[in-house]
């Protein structure tokens, strides 16, 4: 069988399920709620989330490759189609680098917080698709505990996730520095950077330090000279500024969610600069780095009466016409 023609049963899974939400409900508020299970608590279970066992390297080129698989790891982009619009990421299923107990994604979860990824890539050899939902590892856990070699030396881990990217998401070939980022960042996680507190609140603040980490590592690119892998980051940034506006929507809220847009769109005009190979690039991103706490502040003041306030979210969650 050509393993490129064939679309993998995941990529049906989200599409259809995409389709069918899209046809037979109202939007819900917020697209992370299309995988979680019918009747579980999104205004409990989307506002908080597992801590992040991350360790950034202090070598500054490692620290900088595991900040570009840290961004990338967040970004729908960096898988392919049906994926990519559905909104799901490595993180929608590896919460902040850990698991996801509450997926729950039709035709592809068994149990929630399992999922059928391994089709492709444990099982190639397999003519047919066979459903085998199995438990999301947790990637901050013991590294024991985990079956792909993380050896230092050994390809087993940055194979397993390109099989992931190109195969079973279907993506575009990630830029090689990408690629190895993703590998990097998995290998920072680990129990030892661990805090005892097993989850923190999802805030508005966290998530604008990840879009300027991402412009961040955008910069890192420009100065090494791969512009690849500084449009994915730029990419990065936008698609968190857009997990930010989703938590806007209300209509009272417009002109914070305004601002949000402005920020954005000057991102979408410096991918274009990025993509012409024009110098001004590194430039642009320093302005908008350092014009991002204006923007910032508006939205941390909104934060709550937006919907990473979990009453806020309970509301806004009730489905219409009970
Ligand atoms: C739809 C949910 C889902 C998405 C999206 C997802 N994963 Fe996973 N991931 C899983 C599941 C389930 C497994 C366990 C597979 C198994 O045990 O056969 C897994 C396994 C892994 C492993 C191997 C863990 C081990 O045991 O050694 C790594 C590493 C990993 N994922 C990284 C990623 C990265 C990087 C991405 C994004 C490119 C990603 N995952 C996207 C669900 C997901």
């Amino acid at each position: 069988m050509d393993r490129s023609r064939r679309r993998s049963g995941l990529l049906i899974a989200i599409a259809a399920a995409a389709s069918l939400g899209a046809a037979a409900t109202a939007p819900l508020p917020l697209r992370a709620m299309r995988w979680l299970a019918p009747g579980a608590d999104a205004s409990r279970i989307l506002t908080r989330r597992p801590v992040e066992c991350l360790t950034i390297p202090r070598d500054r080129a490692t620290a900088y490759s595991v900040e570009l698989g840290r961004a990338a790891f967040r970004t729908p982009l960096l898988l392919g189609g049906q994926a990519a619009r559905a909104g799901v990421a490595c993180e929608t299923c590896h919460r902040n680098g850990r698991t996801n107990p509450d997926f729950d994604f039709p035709g592809l979860s068994g149990a929630p917080g399992t999922a059928d990824v391994t089709s492709f890539v444990f099982s190639s050899h397999r003519g047919d698709h066979v459903d085998d939902p199995r438990p999301i590892p947790d990637l901050g856990g013991p590294k024991s505990a985990l079956r792909i070699s993380q050896a230092p030396g050994s390809p087993a881990l940055k194979r397993f996730i390109h099989g992931l990217v190109t195969e079973e998401f279907d993506g575009a070939e990630p830029p090689p520095a990408v690629l190895a980022g993703l590998a990097a960042y998995v290998r920072a996680l680990s129990p030892a950077a661990c805090s005892p507190r097993r989850l923190e609140p999802v805030r508005v603040e966290s998530d604008i330090d990840d879009a300027r980490r991402a412009v961040l590592a955008a910069q890192g690119a420009l100065a090494r000279g791969d512009a690849a892998a500084a449009l994915l980051m730029v990419q990065a940034a936008r698609s968190r500024l857009g997990d930010i506006a989703e938590r806007y929507g209300d209509p009272a809220l417009r002109p914070t969610r305004q601002s949000l847009v402005v920020a954005d769109l000057d991102l979408a005009a410096t991918l274009a600069v990025i993509r012409q190979s024009k110098p001004a690039s590194a430039e642009r991103l320093s302005m908008w780095l350092a014009r991002s706490h204006r923007w910032a502040a508006v939205v941390e003041r909104d934060e709550a009466r937006s919907l990473y306030e979990p009453t806020v979210l309970a509301t806004a969650s009730v489905p219409r016409g009970r």
